[in-house]
């Protein structure tokens, strides 16, 4: 995929994620009810830090978003984050059963990170997309 594309998709994913981030942030302190901080850290620390990043190495590394590994990247982590994030909400909220869908999801969310590694690391020396 096309390094602009790439990228912007990451910061638009990642600024999605700051706005709710920051909004159960707010609610905590408002509410003073802190249950989900985990959830908030993890939505602001794997959504917008995270993918903020992603979006920016992929600038710095623009060879790497040609690859197909950059595409699975974006699926699996996309598809694994919201679904982690969901899961440890409902862990926290006393949904104990839901430890294995947080277990799964953070597996996918691995794979994918591996991806990104190996998608980096092979375009390390190439200059220009
Ligand atoms: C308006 C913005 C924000 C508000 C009002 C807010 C509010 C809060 C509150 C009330 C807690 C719970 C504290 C506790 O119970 O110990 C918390 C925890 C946390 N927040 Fe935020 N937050 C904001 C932005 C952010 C951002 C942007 C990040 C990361 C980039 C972040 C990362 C964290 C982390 C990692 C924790 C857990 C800290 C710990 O382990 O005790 N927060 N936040
Ligand atoms: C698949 C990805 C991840 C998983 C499964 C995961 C899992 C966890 C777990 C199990 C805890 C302990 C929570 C507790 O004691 O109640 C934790 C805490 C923490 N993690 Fe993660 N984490 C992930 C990604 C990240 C990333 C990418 C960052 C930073 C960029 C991060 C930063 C933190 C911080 C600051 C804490 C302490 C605050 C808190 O308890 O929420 N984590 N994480």
């Amino acid at each position: 995929m096309n390094v602009d594309t790439l990228s912007r998709r990451w910061f638009l994913c990642a600024i999605s994620y700051f706005v709710v981030g920051i909004s159960l942030g707010v609610y905590m302190g408002a509410s003073e009810n802190h249950t989900l901080f985990p959830v908030h850290a993890h939505i602001n620390l794997l959504g917008w830090v995270s993918m903020g990043l992603t979006g920016m190495l992929y600038r710095a590394f623009p060879a790497a978003a040609q690859s197909a590994l950059a595409v699975w990247h974006f699926r699996l982590f996309q598809a694994g984050v919201p679904v982690l994030l969901a899961a440890v909400a409902a862990i926290y909220l006393g949904h104990r059963e839901a430890g294995p869908v947080a277990g799964i999801s953070s597996i996918v969310v691995l794979v994918s990170v591996l991806l990104f590694w190996w998608a980096i690391y092979s375009a390390r020396n190439s200059k220009m997309s």
